[in-house]
């Protein structure tokens, strides 16, 4: 039953699946009467605009039968114009969802290049489409946090100035998601020629957010079948409906070609490396940032200079709402008793209370005696704390050094102006 396209029509999906097993639809259906997808039968194409909006009714009835109690519905659609004025075409179904059972969770936007240019006058141009999230109950798989965007080219460039306004696993998802439309490197010139095919990224966010391994996805009109290629790579089980039997065709040879390097795309997000580096990276520069306001704040009140404050990251912390111990030894001329009040106070208010950082602090004269074991120390001035300016010794400490510590990093202060 399941890894396959039936050549079937969508409308007849009771025929083919009888059980409670889908956990995730994700489609994009026919356009209405502008695409002939040279089937007969096909929605859409010849229809007016009742018969085709009840038929997709029919489809998603359907598919709601066969649906999980935790499963969901993703659609992609969107408005057109005909004879002078906008068809809501997202709403209208929406309503007819409504009456099925389906709960309207979200609408978001995917914004891309270009859609199907609209004629006649007042249009501008297309850059987006909608996509109706919609689910079985009000307790639905949705796993937010697989999806945080940590690729930082993704990233306004603040995270790095603000660390603390940036969740340690990635920014959560918006309502606006950018992708591009797929282009012939991905998926060949000839399929770009016949279909649609949706951004397999954009597909993968999908799968991972309302998902599991194991579980069935199925679009009822799988064109390209990009929404099963890409959950097959992503270990999930699927099933499509398609007409058009070239279609399918075309799929299967698809699939048997990249299979393999989807895999191990899929096998690299999961392994969580590029999402671990990010939240490694998020913590160092607040474990850092906190220093400099420390100093920043003595300094005003005490007006004392004549310290460096030393850097290192202990573990985790259990404290509650604190993520890691972060020691910070004040080595110089310092009253102990005095700054002990003066750090109680600050670290209890924002911004440091927000840190996430349970801080442990010591003080030294210097040289320090038993400074942590190791060789490599970087210095950082008092105001820039995401870039070292060399390695430094207390043999020798570098006039410029404020903060010191075995943490290094180094990002291009002028990419963050
Ligand atoms: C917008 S395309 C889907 C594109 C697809 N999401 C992709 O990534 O390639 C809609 C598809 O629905 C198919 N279709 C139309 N009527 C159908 C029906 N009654 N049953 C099954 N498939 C149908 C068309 O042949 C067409 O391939």
């Amino acid at each position: 039953m399941f890894n396959k396209i039936y050549n079937n029509d969508a409308r007849d999906i009771l025929n083919f699946i009888h059980d409670k097993s889908i956990t995730s639809t994700i489609t994009s259906p026919p356009y209405f009467d502008m695409k002939d997808y040279e089937s007969v039968n096909q929605i859409g194409f010849g229809q007016s605009y009742d018969e085709y909006i009840n038929d997709l009714k029919v489809v998603f009835e359907n598919i709601y039968k066969i649906t999980k109690d935790d499963g969901t519905l993703w659609i992609i659609i969107d408005t057109f114009k005909k004879n002078g004025q906008v068809i809501p075409l997202p709403f209208d179904l929406v309503s007819k969802l409504v009456e099925i059972g389906w709960l309207l969770q979200d609408i978001i936007i995917w914004k891309k290049d270009k859609t199907v240019p609209w004629s006649g006058n007042g249009f501008v141009q297309r850059k987006f489409e909608y996509i109706l999230f919609l689910s079985k109950s009000k307790s639905f798989k949705y796993h937010k946090d697989r999806v945080r965007i940590y690729d930082t080219s993704h990233l306004k460039k603040w995270w790095v100035k603000y660390p603390e306004r940036y969740n340690p696993k990635g920014k959560a998802l918006d309502e606006i998601w950018e992708y591009p439309i797929p282009t012939q490197g991905s998926w060949g010139e000839k399929y770009i020629r016949h279909f649609c095919p949706l951004p397999t990224d954009m597909v993968g966010t999908m799968i991972q957010l309302s998902t599991d391994e194991g579980d069935v996805v199925i679009d009822p009109f799988a064109g390209s079948g990009s929404v099963l290629s890409q959950a097959s790579y992503m270990r999930r089980k699927y099933i499509g409906f398609e007409l058009n039997i070239s279609y399918i065709e075309m799929f299967e040879k698809y699939l048997e070609s990249t299979l393999e390097s989807g895999i191990r795309k899929y096998k690299l997000f999961v392994s969580g490396k590029d999402q671990n580096n990010f939240e490694h990276t998020i913590l160092n520069l607040r474990a850092m940032k906190f220093a400099k306001i420390i100093i920043k704040t003595i300094k005003d009140i005490l007006s004392i200079n004549d310290f460096v404050v030393h850097v290192e990251i202990v573990g985790k912390s259990s404290v509650q709402y604190k993520l890691i111990k972060v020691k910070y030894i004040f080595i110089g001329n310092v009253n102990e008793s005095q700054l002990a009040i003066i750090l109680k106070e600050t670290i209890a208010i924002p911004p440091l209370s927000k840190f996430g950082i349970e801080p442990i602090f010591e003080y030294q004269s210097f040289p320090p005696q038993n400074i942590i074991n190791t060789n490599n120390f970087y210095g950082y001035t008092e105001t820039n704390t995401y870039c070292t300016f060399s390695e430094v010794e207390y043999e020798n400490l570098h006039p410029k050094a404020k903060i010191i510590s075995s943490i290094k990093i180094e990002l291009n202060e002028n990419d963050y102006e």
